[in-house]
């Protein structure tokens, strides 16, 4: 007899995982996961410690401490002009995994379908498989990884439910453009569906891009529930500080599964949202400047050791055709993935991942390759992948 459930038999381990576990038998520089190897501001972990020590460390409410979800209201309303009321339009989630996961879980039935731009970011699909819904994908290509409007138009019918949108996005550092989210808008409205935004990465922006928060477009308050977290812009990955924040219809929703998933999230943790969310503009905007010289710092090494560079908008991440620069023997990004981390000493991950069975060949010449690491982690990468160009 099977123990495992057909349910979970088909998701494997994740190639974060694997690709980790080579990094580290090769002593590899990793550059595969999304994770920084620098700590967070000395701010938010003194507030973490302060915490602790401070009792906070029995149950919080289940919707989440009220100082966070005050907080997150106003940091949505200084940063988007997005009015929230802290009592009912926010929720505290496990990291922006769980807020996805208990938003699909709370706003869809078994049978329904649920559009997603793909590449993917990997925790979707399994959770629409988990909770009985159809994925529909739609595809980004090209150099901007621009949607086909038609395409999309037609990817609404009588059973979708809902539309994921992550901006800046994973994996491709695609920036959703106003013009692209008012058209999203507009079919939403059209067909009474609901948009779950993953908007992680939203302090995280290269060039001059503006994030837009889909909510804020006109008619989409009532239609959009926005997912975040403290994770990607405090440098704090490990914590699971998440949110999902919209009307109360919404947030009732999937506070409903919240509840029975996680209860509440980690008290001395959420204690620090507060301080994280309000620090001064001067965070942020060394943030920003941090982050585009790390990126352009990439960009230049990426280059040189030969790829063809697909320039992110957003991020953490940069995505590069390996073509040009891997030996011919190389057939795919799994293979190119591994070969890059055991014989050259630099862990990417494989984008075929993003991609369902029939569409992976869309990613098999690409591989992408995270910034959020230590400028000495990112030279010594440069240093490994000079050897490429020297090939
Ligand atoms: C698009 C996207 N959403 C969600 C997450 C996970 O966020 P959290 O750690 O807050 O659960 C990640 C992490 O890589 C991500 O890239």
């Amino acid at each position: 007899m099977a123990l495992m459930s057909r349910r979970v038999a088909g998701f494997g381990t994740t190639v974060f995982s694997e690709i980790n576990a080579l990094a580290r038998l090769h002593g590899a520089v990793n550059l595969g996961q999304g994770a920084p190897d620098f700590d967070a501001p000395p701010e938010v972990l003194a507030a973490a410690i302060r915490a602790v020590n401070s009792q906070l460390n029995q149950y919080a409410p289940g919707i989440g401490m009220a100082t966070a979800r005050a907080a997150i209201a106003r940091h949505a309303a200084r940063f988007y002009g997005q009015e929230l009321d802290a009592e009912t339009e926010v929720l505290i989630t496990a990291g922006a995994t769980e807020g996805m996961f208990s938003a699909i879980l709370g706003l869809t039935d078994p049978g329904d379908e649920v559009i997603v731009f793909e590449p993917v970011y990997d925790s979707y699909v399994p959770n629409m498989i988990m909770a009985g819904v159809t994925p529909r994908y739609v595809a980004l290509r090209g150099d901007d990884w621009s949607f086909d409007s038609d395409e999309l138009a037609r990817a609404f019918n009588a059973r979708t439910r809902a539309i994921i949108v992550n901006t800046p996005h994973n994996p491709t550092g695609k920036v959703y453009s106003r013009a692209e989210l008012s058209f999203i808008a507009e079919l939403c409205q059209k067909h009474g569906v609901i948009a779950i935004t993953d908007e992680v990465y939203e302090h995280i922006l290269y060039d001059g891009a503006a994030h837009t928060r889909l909510a804020t477009l006109p008619g989409m308050a009532r239609w959009t529930l926005t997912v975040s977290s403290l994770g990607k812009t405090f440098s704090v990955t490990g914590w699971k500080v998440g949110w999902a924040v919209g009307p109360e219809s919404l947030v009732t929703a999937v506070n409903r599964a919240h509840q029975f998933i996680t209860y509440a999230v980690a008290s001395p943790l959420q204690a620090t949202v507060a301080t994280a969310l309000e620090l001064p503009p001067d965070f942020y905007s060394n943030l920003q400047a941090m982050y585009q010289a790390k990126r352009d710092r990439m960009l230049t090494s990426l280059r040189h050791a030969g790829f063809e560079v697909l320039k992110p908008q957003g991020s953490y991440f940069i995505m590069v055709d390996w073509r040009g620069a891997a030996p011919s023997r190389i057939q795919n990004d799994v293979q190119f993935a591994e070969w890059l981390t055991s014989e050259i000493g630099v862990a990417c991950i494989p984008p075929s991942i993003f991609y369902q069975d029939s569409d992976k060949h869309l990613g098999r010449h690409l591989a992408r390759f995270a910034v959020c690491k230590k400028d000495e982690t990112l030279a010594a990468a440069a240093e490994r992948l000079l050897r490429l160009a020297k090939a």
